[in-house]
């Protein structure tokens, strides 16, 4: 049953889905001391892989040393330059690109060409700059602030899903990351509710389930929302899941930690998502999608667990796509509106997530005459 029982007020205005201000505050308050899920340690098995990504217009590069998985800005001490732009790689240095300083996995200079140059060498300046890192299952997880919230206090309850959730019997199967024109509370307040799903999703998921049989959890720091799912594709997972070893429930379960990370499950797989800022009207998702592989070895587990996971993966990829069809038009929408927008009970996961915005990043910024806009044409 949903906890509200009237509709509820859209507390966002439209101009807090466009608003450079609004951006910026939600830059400060909201991303900057939290953590951010950035890879798997699937994406980095070996001593020196690394990947480096831009979040939220700041370089960082995250890498392997035997084993131990640390994250830094990807700045050179020297003289600044990206110490590489390569997306992913493997190089057992750790090297700077431009004039090949090396590095320790504590971000203090190894080898330096042509030292000599450098006498009286100045250690404390010329180091790179760590950041906090931390792994829960084989989610790696990077804060770009110094100070701030223990990894296991900013996911509450979500520490220990995510320990059990993301690691063996379950592999990661598959992983996606797309651009969006939309601002970042668009998709994410999309993934908070059900009512969309006849429409968006008529061919894939149906219909929405009936109230009685939908659970809610709402808090400051999350919401989740939970239904026993009995249609022929949970059911066809869930003999999956029972040869597989694993428990066969029906239950399925989406969750938000607040601000920017979903999580997704049934049976057979576990999903997570993560929506970053890119600019106030655009974003980027990432997604890894896990799926059972079964307890035991023995060649009928291992073949089911192949067998499943590409047929999850393509159920996964077509739900994505169906929603991010809609988000350009979402935003235009936004960016064109003169109305306030109303919350159904069935979406009130949304008002939460939009009060906790509110709270955090203060009165919304006046509103923006739609047609004194600058056009997009
Ligand atoms: S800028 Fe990195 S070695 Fe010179
Ligand atoms: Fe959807």
């Amino acid at each position: 049953m949903f906890i509200h029982h009237a509709r509820l007020d859209h507390l966002l205005v439209p101009a807090q889905y466009f608003s450079p201000e609004q951006h910026r505050r939600e830059l400060e308050r909201l991303f900057l001391p939290s953590w951010h899920l950035l890879a798997t340690t699937a994406e980095l098995p070996r001593h020196g892989d690394f990947l480096t990504v831009d979040l939220f217009g700041r370089p960082v590069l995250v890498r392997n040393f035997h084993g131990d998985i640390r994250a830094f800005l990807n700045v050179c001490a020297h003289r600044h330059c990206l110490l590489t732009h390569a997306p992913r790689g493997n190089d057992p240095r750790f090297r700077c690109q431009y004039h090949g300083w090396e590095y320790t996995k504590e971000g203090h200079t190894g080898r330096i060409p042509d030292a000599g140059c450098f006498r009286p060498f100045d250690r404390d300046n010329a180091r790179l700059t760590t950041l906090p890192t931390e792994s829960c299952g084989q989610l790696i997880f990077v804060r770009l602030k110094d100070e701030g919230p223990s990894l296991a206090e900013f996911l509450g309850p979500y520490h220990a899903y995510c320990a059990e959730s993301f690691a063996p019997p379950f592999r990661e199967a598959w992983r996606w990351e797309g651009c969006y024109e939309a601002n970042w509370k668009v998709p994410i307040e999309n993934s908070l509710e059900s009512y969309h799903v006849p429409c968006l999703h008529g061919k894939t998921f149906g219909r929405f389930p009936p109230e009685e049989k939908c659970e809610h959890e709402l808090t400051e720091q999350y919401t989740w929302f939970k239904t026993r799912d009995e249609s022929f594709g949970s059911r066809f997972q869930s003999w999956f899941a029972r040869r597989l070893g694993v428990p066969s429930t029906l239950i399925y379960e989406q969750h938000h930690v607040h601000p920017h990370m979903t999580f997704a499950s049934l049976d057979v797989f576990r999903l997570v998502q993560v929506v970053y800022p890119t600019s106030p009207t655009t974003c980027r998702q990432k997604v890894w999608l896990f799926t059972a592989r079964g307890h035991r070895p023995g060649w009928m587990r291992k073949t089911l667990g192949r067998l499943m996971a590409p047929v999850v993966t393509v159920v996964t990829r077509q739900i994505l796509f169906e929603d991010r069809a809609i988000y350009p038009d979402i935003q235009r929408g936004l960016e064109a509106s003169r109305s306030r927008g109303v919350i159904g009970t069935r979406e009130e996961r949304v008002y939460v997530f939009q009060k906790y915005v509110l709270d955090r990043c203060g009165v919304p910024p006046s509103s923006v005459e739609p047609s004194l806009r600058q056009s997009r044409f």
